[in-house]
């Protein structure tokens, strides 16, 4: 949430500046404002709205500086206006911040520096900042002052007295060649090129420019000088550290001739599921035959070798007799999925919960209990709170009810990469789309994987079915193109006729149950269309007092235990003159009959089903929202990664 930005070196800095934030304003698009330092003066520029009026701004004036900072804001304290845009600076001008985060004693601070003068311009939490940098500056910035460096001194001096958890970018306008950034709870990588540096919340940013990068940890604070890169602790003393490369290229994080991002990341998918199941599946793995596997279960000894290979340590699994899931949105959809395989798969029991909630009403503490936060950004502040909360009430207790801790994510270079340390990646490349569609159809293959390397140490699989399991698997890829290649036209007239649509409802049972919420969550995301997803056999005890000609219904009908049920919840619906839509197999004459329009799939075992029922979901939202003309990458309100409370 909020994007920040910095360069140092012998280039203008403004356009560097805004193209870094291009590329970061999927994490907040109300109001971008960008600060240089240029003839010992600060020039700041601030735009109310998206990037590009900020971009209007700024053409219109010259500006040669060779350093400034930038910000992209999605607001948490004070209405998105211009006079609470980044940067903010001090009373005197000299000192310009931006923030991403929260600083949670503002009042107090700012009560504070009031009473010692200090006026106020905006509503924000960030504005103290400035002042209490300038009070903490030598009156002059003599060589002779206490520090070799005074303005990291004032800042860090800053930091300590700042509560929450917040990035920075400092710029002042009596050190013309110092930019300082600091990282606590909220990312900050610093990016190194030949004699110029930069800084962005988010590695997007730096890929056009360089693929050295070193990601601060939180309680650290780093000054960049065209002559180099030092890192502090909060506590002033000098850290070592070396930068790592980036595996990201450039083009990942270019559109590549869609129209949106989030076109083009539906149609990475077949892509990335390959990936991802190249990467945990075992090639070298042969199912037993059927006497060696009778040996393997009555000697009770594990299975000589894993089909999937996902890195985990033993300790993980040793004596696992509990699993639960803490996520947020998309990602607590993919974790329900994870749910129903985990259970049905590997017989372990498994609780998901939505990391907002357990950090205020946690499950009693289980024993021998796997936790695993699921968070395509690595950033998300609920549910790395959650994980936090979890670690430390387990710690110090017996050895049963120590805490374990897994994460899956997009993103290991995370703050949830540093703060767990086992992490499995869900190789989907940057999701620049607000709305999540590749991330989310990754982080279910991980789960499958899970579920899979469970059953296969628990042996509740033959290694026959796992054997079955993953071939179906290893076919999702065509599948998944043969749903782009034949539906995507087809959406797309049909989203047509729900432009002016207020209210859909989204139907699904078992394992797409999550499918149903997913497709209504993508559906509100981009397109603002009210929806919801129901277990179908729900419908009945309430919902469907909403149906009528003007609700249409979306239903996955995947054959499977629960396929008769689904068509019979639709049938309900139709029966209140509901226009159903069917997500069903292909050439499926009962579907046909049933539903008025078809986002028909390749047939799969119902097992595999979600992941190719929710592709065409991900196409219609995204197809009724660029009809309705909306901005479908950043969507109002949103922000790719969200990392306040
Ligand atoms: C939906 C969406 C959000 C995120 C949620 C969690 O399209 O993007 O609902 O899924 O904010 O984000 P992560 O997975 O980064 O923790």
């Amino acid at each position: 949430m909020c994007g920040i930005v910095g360069y140092i070196g012998p280039q203008a800095a403004t356009e560097i500046l805004i193209s870094g934030l291009e590329k970061l304003e999927y994490r907040g698009y109300d109001s971008a404002g960008v600060a240089t330092v240029w003839e010992g003066k600060i020039h700041c520029v601030r735009a109310k709205g998206k990037l590009h009026n900020l971009r209007e701004k700024l053409d219109a004036i010259e500006n040669p500086a060779q350093i400034g900072i930038g910000h992209t804001r999605w607001a948490t304290h004070g209405k998105p206006e211009e006079y609470n845009a980044h940067p903010h600076m001090d009373s005197a001008r000299r000192v310009a911040v931006v923030q991403n985060g929260i600083v949670e004693n503002y009042r107090e601070l700012r009560e504070e520096l009031k009473q010692r003068g200090h006026e106020f311009l905006s509503e924000t939490d960030t504005e103290v900042i400035p002042h209490l940098i300038a009070e903490y500056l030598p009156n002059s910035p003599t060589p002779d002052c206490q520090h070799d460096t005074p303005l990291l001194e004032a800042v860090r001096q800053t930091v300590n007295r700042l509560k929450g958890a917040f990035a920075l970018a400092v710029v002042c306008a009596d050190y013309t060649d110092e930019l300082i950034v600091v990282r606590q709870q909220a990312p900050l990588t610093i990016g190194f090129g030949q004699g110029e540096f930069f800084c962005a919340s988010d590695t997007p940013a730096l890929v056009p420019h360089t693929s050295a990068v070193l990601s601060l940890e939180n309680g650290e604070l780093s000054r960049l000088t065209p002559l180099g890169v030092e890192v502090y602790n909060f506590e002033g003393s000098r850290l070592k550290k070396m930068p790592r490369a980036l595996s990201f290229t450039p083009g990942q994080v270019e559109k590549q001739g869609f129209r949106h991002f989030m076109l083009k990341e539906i149609y990475e998918q077949p892509g990335v599921v390959r990936t991802c199941l190249d990467t945990y599946i075992n090639s070298n793995w042969h199912p037993l035959a059927g006497e060696e596997e009778q040996e393997v279960a009555s000697s009770q000894k594990p299975i000589h070798q894993s089909p999937i290979q996902l890195g985990i340590p033993d300790s993980l699994y040793e004596n696992l007799e509990h699993i639960q899931i803490l996520a947020c949105g998309t990602s607590w959809h993919a974790s329900l999925v994870g749910k129903y395989l985990l259970e049905q798969l590997a017989g372990m029991p498994t609780m998901v919960q939505y990391a907002s909630e357990f950090r205020y009403a946690p499950a009693p503490l289980t024993k021998n209990t796997l936790t695993i936060g699921v968070t395509q950004s690595g950033e998300t502040a609920d549910t790395l709170a959650a994980l936090d909360m979890e670690q430390r009430r387990r710690e110090g207790l017996e050895p049963e009810y120590q805490p374990r801790l897994l994460g899956i994510t997009n993103r290991p270079e995370s703050t949830l990469g540093q703060m767990v340390s086992q992490v499995i990646e869900t190789h989907a490349g940057i999701e620049v789309g607000v709305a999540a569609t590749k991330t989310f159809v990754t982080q279910l293959i991980v789960f499958y994987c899970l579920a899979l390397e469970l059953a296969a140490r628990r042996q509740t699989l033959t290694s026959s079915r796992i054997q079955e399991i993953i071939a179906g698997l290893r076919q999702l890829p065509t599948e998944i193109e043969q749903v782009l290649e034949k539906q995507d036209l087809h959406i797309e007239e049909l989203a047509h006729e729900f432009t002016e649509t207020q209210d859909f409802i989204f139907l699904g049972r078992g394992i797409n149950f999550p499918i149903a919420l997913e497709g209504a969550l993508k559906l509100k995301e981009v397109s603002y269309i009210h929806a919801e997803g129901y277990p179908a056999g729900e419908m009945k005890h309430g919902p469907i007092a909403l149906l009528d000609a003007k609700v249409p219904v979306v239903a996955i009908a995947m054959p499977g235990c629960v396929y008769e049920k689904v068509l019979s919840n639709a049938q309900e619906a139709k029966a209140r003159d509901a226009r159903l839509i069917g997500v069903t197999p292909m050439n499926n004459q009962e579907a046909a009959e049933t539903f008025d329009d078809l986002l028909a799939v390749p047939t799969v075992e119902e097992l595999l089903s979600p992941i190719l029922a929710v592709i065409p979901l991900q196409i219609l939202a995204y197809h009724i929202a660029a009809r309705r003309g909306l901005d479908v990458d950043q969507p109002r309100n949103l922000a790719k990664s969200v990392t306040v409370e």
